[in-house]
């Protein structure tokens, strides 16, 4: 579908992607996707709007969302979480704040590979742990497994792994999660393994489940996704978690009935279609995004080399270098201001984001032509 047919649809949406700025900015930051949702997905929930069925609901009390999830996770990681293990949340920052709070106590140190997600941070401050930074080379975006070891402190009891990773898009390969996985059970750490963005994967990389690579590895380990990145349903709040450590899974167990509320039936209902039929749209949303994802890498170098941006292997946002240009202090912020594109801000991915902006490319090429074009008005003219 081409932007000019859809622009009003999204001018129209209620969600914060479009609202957030006037109808003059092009909005590119918060990670939804601009496409309209999988048929799959709309005639499940049309089926349950028209039917009027929304009386409380079996399927999120029941195992099929972890079972359409442990066939999904099977058929494309080669990992089949464990059903009993598994958890169905609302939201993914519900699962990994909770798993957070079950398995670390106040004063713990909790690991980070910055520049990272920001939800991360607060929920750190805010639960009284302490944030232990591993501060992955801008340039590399690897993780070794020494300056691993060396960025642990003694109190550090957990690490919350984001991968494939937002902002920088990169996948973990095997040899670097086995390093985590060394390190975490030479300390004892708990690893938190956010893999909400494992659909996105592009040619060259492939994502590994971190609690796929030993038994040992998935009994310290909460792995947490959902279908809402993968098929743009994040207001539906929906999520599940395998929780592989036994006692962060007792610490589920031991909480107060009703504490986490039960998941929202609509999107109970869009999780399992998306799950259950929503491969072939997945497919050819993945192809798009990856022709999204040269074009911008072709165009950037192309037109503005000053801006630095590293091939995301997965993901569909791109971590955008500005130090090099006149918009180096906070450039999302100016190029808000100057060019009505709305990026999300570097530094609120940690201190490592200073110079730096992250743009979603999940759009219509023709839209994302326009918020390449505004960017390259703002860089040229501060230059
Ligand atoms: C790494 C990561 N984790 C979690 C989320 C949020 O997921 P949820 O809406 O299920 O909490 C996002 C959303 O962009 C994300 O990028």
């Amino acid at each position: 579908m081409s932007q000019s047919s859809d622009i009003e649809r999204l001018r129209a949406l209620s969600g914060i992607k479009w609202r957030r700025y006037g109808d003059d900015v092009i909005p590119a930051w918060v990670a939804d996707m601009d496409f309209p949702t999988a048929p799959a997905i709309i005639d499940a929930l049309r089926t349950m709007v028209d039917a009027s069925d929304f009386g409380y609901n079996g399927v999120s009390f029941d195992d099929s969302i972890p079972k359409a999830w442990a066939e999904w996770s099977e058929r494309r990681f080669g990992w089949r979480p464990d059903v009993e293990r598994t958890k169905v949340f609302s939201t993914s920052l519900q699962a990994i704040a909770t798993a957070l709070m079950v398995g670390t106590s106040a004063g713990d140190g909790v690991l980070l590979f910055t520049p990272v997600y920001p939800p991360f941070f607060g929920m750190i401050e805010k639960s009284g742990r302490t944030l232990v930074e591993y501060h992955l080379d801008q340039a590399e975006l690897r993780i070794d497994e020494d300056l691993l070891r060396s960025a642990i402190e003694p109190g550090t009891r957990a690490v919350i792994l984001c991968n494939p990773h937002n902002p920088t898009g990169r996948v973990f390969d095997l040899a670097e999660l086995t390093a985590i996985a060394r390190v975490a059970e030479e300390r004892d750490l708990l690893v938190i393994s956010d893999e909400i963005w494992q659909d996105f994967v592009y040619p060259g990389a492939r994502h590994i489940p971190f609690a796929s690579l030993s038994t040992e590895a998935m009994a310290r380990c909460v792995t947490v996704t959902a279908a809402s990145k993968s098929f743009s349903l994040g207001g539906l709040s929906c999520a599940v978690a395998n929780l592989g450590d036994a006692r962060v899974a007792e610490g589920f167990a031991a909480l107060p009935p009703h504490l986490l509320g039960d998941v929202n039936a609509l999107g109970a209902c869009a999780t399992l279609a998306a799950w259950t039929h929503g491969e072939a749209w997945l497919a050819e949303t993945v192809d798009a995004l990856h022709a999204n994802r040269d074009h911008l890498v072709a165009r950037l170098t192309a037109e503005l080399p000053e801006v630095g941006i590293a091939m995301p292997q997965a993901t569909y946002v791109a971590w955008l270098d500005f130090r090099r240009t006149g918009v180096a202090v906070d450039p999302a912020a100016q190029l808000l201001k100057r060019g009505r594109v709305g990026l999300s801000s570097g530094p609120d991915f940690g201190v490592a984001g200073e110079g730096f902006a992250r743009l979603n490319f999940a759009t219509h090429p023709d839209l994302l032509d326009q918020i390449i074009d505004r960017i390259g008005l703002v860089c040229h003219a501060t230059a």
